[in-house]
C-alpha cells in the first residue's frame, strides 16, 4: 500500500511491522533476561528490573500485575481499595527513590499535574510512599502506547498519524494553558485506548533521561534522546513548549516511517545528530510522504525554536490544512523570526553588495570614447543650396529636404 494515500479500510490501516535498527538496544536488560510475564510488554529501560511485586499492598493500593518497565521504574495495574477502582501505579526505581531533590520536585509537579483534567491527558490521582517505595497513581489506560503499537502493527497511515497527533496537541495545548509543559514527548508517552483515544502520560512530571541501556547523561527535565530538541540537550531547565513541538514533529515522522531519525552508538551521538544534522525526510527513511506532510514536519522540527510553530493554535491551523491535503501556510513573520533565515538574508545581501562594488574593478580598463564622429553632412559637399546644418548634434525635428 502506498503510505501516502489515505486508506480508510480498517484492515489496511497499518503497515506490516518493520524492523527498526534500534530495536535491539531498546530492549530492557530485564526483558533480555526473560523477566517479562505474559502480561508485561517489552519496553525500554536503563536499569534491570527482574522483580515482580504483584500482590503487594502500598497504602490504599494493591499491585495487581506488572504492565511494563519504564525509564523511571515499573508500571503496575493496581486497585484502589477504598474506592474499588482500577488504577495504574508507577513505582519509582530504587535509584530515584534515594534522590531527595528529585523526589521533592516530583511530588511538587505531581500536585500540579493532578489538577489537569482533560480527555487526552492520563489523569494523575495520587503520589505516596510505603515500605520504602515511592509510587505514583494514575488513571489506568485500557490500551497500549504508540511505541508498542508501531512495533506490533507497523507504521501508521497519514490520516491515523495526524489524528493521533491532533489529540496529543489538544492535551499539550490544554497543559500549556495551565503553565505545564511535557519535556518528554515520545511515542511511549502517548497511550492509545481501544477506542482510538490518545492520552498523554507523564505530563508535567520531572524527567530523567530514558531509553537505551547506555545512559551517559542525566538531569531533571531530560527526555528520550531520540526526540530531544537541540535546546533541551543544551539547557533542559529552561525550555518552553516549543521543545515539545520539536518532539511532536520527530514523533510524527516516527509514526509514519516506523523509524527514529537518528540511531547512534550512544545517547550522546543521537543528541549531537539532532543538534547538527538535518532531520531525514520520510523518503530518506524509506517511506515517501506527501509534500505537505514533509513541510509540516520540517516546520515542527526546525533546529531553533524560533523557526517552529510558536504556539499550538498556529500548529493546529496547519495540522488541519495538512489533513485536508493542503500545504502548511507560509508565514512571513515566522520566516523573519528565525535567526537562521535572517543570517542567510544578511549573508546574501552582503554578497550582492560586495559583487556590486567589486564588479567595476574587475572590468577590462578600456578608455571610453569621448568624441563622436559624425558622417560628413551632405551640405558641406553640395554647396549653398543644401539645407543648413543643424547647430546642435541633437536630431532635428524637421527632416532635411533632399
Ligand atoms: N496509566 C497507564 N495505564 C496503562 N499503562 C501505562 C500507564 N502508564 C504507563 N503505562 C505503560 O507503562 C509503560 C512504561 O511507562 P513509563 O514508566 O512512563 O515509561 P517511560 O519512562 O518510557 O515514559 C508505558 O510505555 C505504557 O505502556
Ligand atoms: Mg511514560
Amino acid at each position: 500500500m502506498d503510505e501516502t494515500l489515505p486508506d480508510p479500510s480498517p484492515k489496511s490501516r497499518r503497515e506490516q511491522p518493520e524492523v527498526n535498527p534500534g530495536d535491539e538496544t531498546q530492549l530492557g536488560a530485564g526483558q533480555q533476561a526473560g523477566m517479562a510475564t505474559p502480561t508485561s510488554r517489552p519496553h525500554s529501560t536503563f536499569q534491570a528490573k527482574d522483580r515482580d511485586l504483584s500482590g503487594t499492598l502500598l497504602g490504599d493500593y494493591r499491585l495487581v500485575r506488572k504492565l511494563a518497565v519504564g525509564g523511571m521504574g515499573e508500571v503496575y495495574e493496581g486497585v484502589q481499595l477504598k474506592l474499588d477502582r482500577q488504577v495504574a501505579i508507577k513505582l519509582l526505581s530504587e535509584e530515584l527513590s534515594h534522590e531527595e531533590e528529585f523526589l521533592a520536585r516530583f511530588e511538587r509537579e505531581a500536585k500540579s499535574a493532578a489538577a489537569l483534567n482533560h480527555p487526552n491527558v492520563v489523569q494523575v490521582y495520587d503520589f505516596g510512599q510505603a515500605h520504602g517505595h515511592y509510587y505514583f497513581v494514575m488513571e489506568l489506560v485500557d490500551g497500549t502506547d504508540l511505541a508498542e503499537f508501531v512495533k506490533q502493527h507497523g507504521k501508521l497511515t497519514v490520516p491515523d498519524a495526524l489524528n493521533y497527533l491532533e489529540q496529543a496537541v489538544a492535551a499539550l495545548k490544554f497543559a500549556v494553558e495551565h503553565a505545564i509543559i511535557h519535556r518528554d514527548v515520545k511515542p511511549a508517552n502517548l497511550m492509545l485506548t481501544r477506542d482510538g483515544v490518545v492520552k498523554v502520560s507523564d505530563l508535567g512530571l520531572a524527567k530523567k533521561l530514558t531509553d537505551d541501556s547506555d545512559v551517559t547523561m542525566t538531569g531533571v527535565g531530560m527526555g528520550s534522546p531520540h526526540f530531544l530538541a537541540p535546546e533541551q540537550a543544551d539547557d533542559a531547565a529552561h525550555v518552553d513548549h516549543r521543545a515539545d513541538v520539536y518532539a511532536l514533529g520527530v514523533m510524527l515522522l516516527y509514526l509514519l516511517s516506523g523509524r527514529r531519525p537518528f540511531e547512534g552508538a550512544s545517547n550522546f551521538s543521537v543528541v549531537l545528530a539532532h543538534a547538527n544534522k538535518p532531520l531525514p525526510t520520510g523518503g530518506e527513511l524509506g517511506t515517501p510522504l506527501p509534500d505537505e506532510v514533509e513541510r509540516f514536519i520540517k516546520r515542527m522540527t526546525a533546529k531553533r525554536p524560533e523557526g517552529r510553530y510558536q504556539d499550538y493554535d498556529e500548529l493546529l491551523t496547519d495540522l488541519r490544512r495538512v489533513k485536508a491535503g493542503l500545504r502548511p501556510s507560509f508565514n512571513w513573520q515566522q520566516f523573519f523570526r528565525d535567526p537562521q533565515h535572517l543570517q542567510r538574508i544578511a549573508l546574501g545581501t552582503a554578497a550582492i553588495i560586495i559583487v556590486a562594488l567589486a564588479a567595476p574593478l574587475a572590468m577590462p580598463n578600456k578608455k571610453p570614447a569621448t568624441t563622436i564622429r559624425l558622417p560628413a553632412w551632405p551640405a558641406d559637399k553640395a554647396g549653398s543650396e543644401a539645407p543648413s546644418r543643424p547647430k546642435s548634434d541633437a536630431p532635428s525635428k524637421k527632416r532635411p529636404r533632399r
